[in-house]
């Protein structure tokens, strides 16, 4: 069993989760209108995932007992302009998202919530790897990205990328991990 606060403080992760995912999907319409195939399959293979994040936080709280609240969901941002710009949007982000981790991990401890504490950590190292990976390709999109061959490799890069996404995803799915 966890408190009520903790409860309430997963669930506004929760509508976190559910917003990253909406404003992935928001992200991969913009990137597929302006035919960056490869981008859009990125952008929604990151929606997939939010989502996934979303029902492992439902999960646990379900299987803590505890109280689950749905709230409203936010509109994401209409236009993030260049590619650049949604890479650059798409890190500021996952750096609040980080963020908002980090302070619900230091209140699973300030209560001495050891099972969340450890249920919080898979997201710990989760956001690691967001970071990384979207500063890497940030990386080469201000080095490539606004000359059209350049942009056209990274976009095939962002494709290949969703494709193993979406496999490490079945995978996990398979396994009950997802
Ligand atoms: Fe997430
Ligand atoms: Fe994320």
């Amino acid at each position: 069993m966890i408190s009520q606060d903790t409860a309430a403080l997963i669930g506004a992760q929760i509508n976190r989760e559910l917003y990253s995912g909406y404003f992935y999907l928001g992200l991969s319409a913009q990137a597929e209108i302006a035919n960056l195939k490869g981008a859009a399959s990125w952008f929604m293979a990151k929606h997939s995932e939010e989502m996934a994040h979303a029902m492992k936080m439902y999960r646990y709280l379900l299987d803590q007992d505890a109280p689950l609240r749905l709230e409203t969901i936010a509109a994401p941002p209409p236009e993030s302009g260049s590619v650049l710009q949604m890479f650059e949007a798409t890190l500021a982000h996952e750096r609040e998202v980080t963020s908002a981790i980090n302070d619900l991990v230091d209140h699973a401890l300030s209560e001495k919530d050891h099972a969340t504490g450890i249920f919080l950590h898979w997201f710990v190292t989760e956001q690691i790897e967001e970071e990384a990976t979207v500063n890497d390709i940030l990386g080469r999109l201000r080095l490539f990205g606004e000359k059209s061959e350049g942009l056209l490799m990274i976009d095939n890069e962002l494709g290949q990328k969703a494709k193993q996404m979406a496999q490490s995803a079945a995978v996990d799915s398979a396994a009950g991990a997802g």
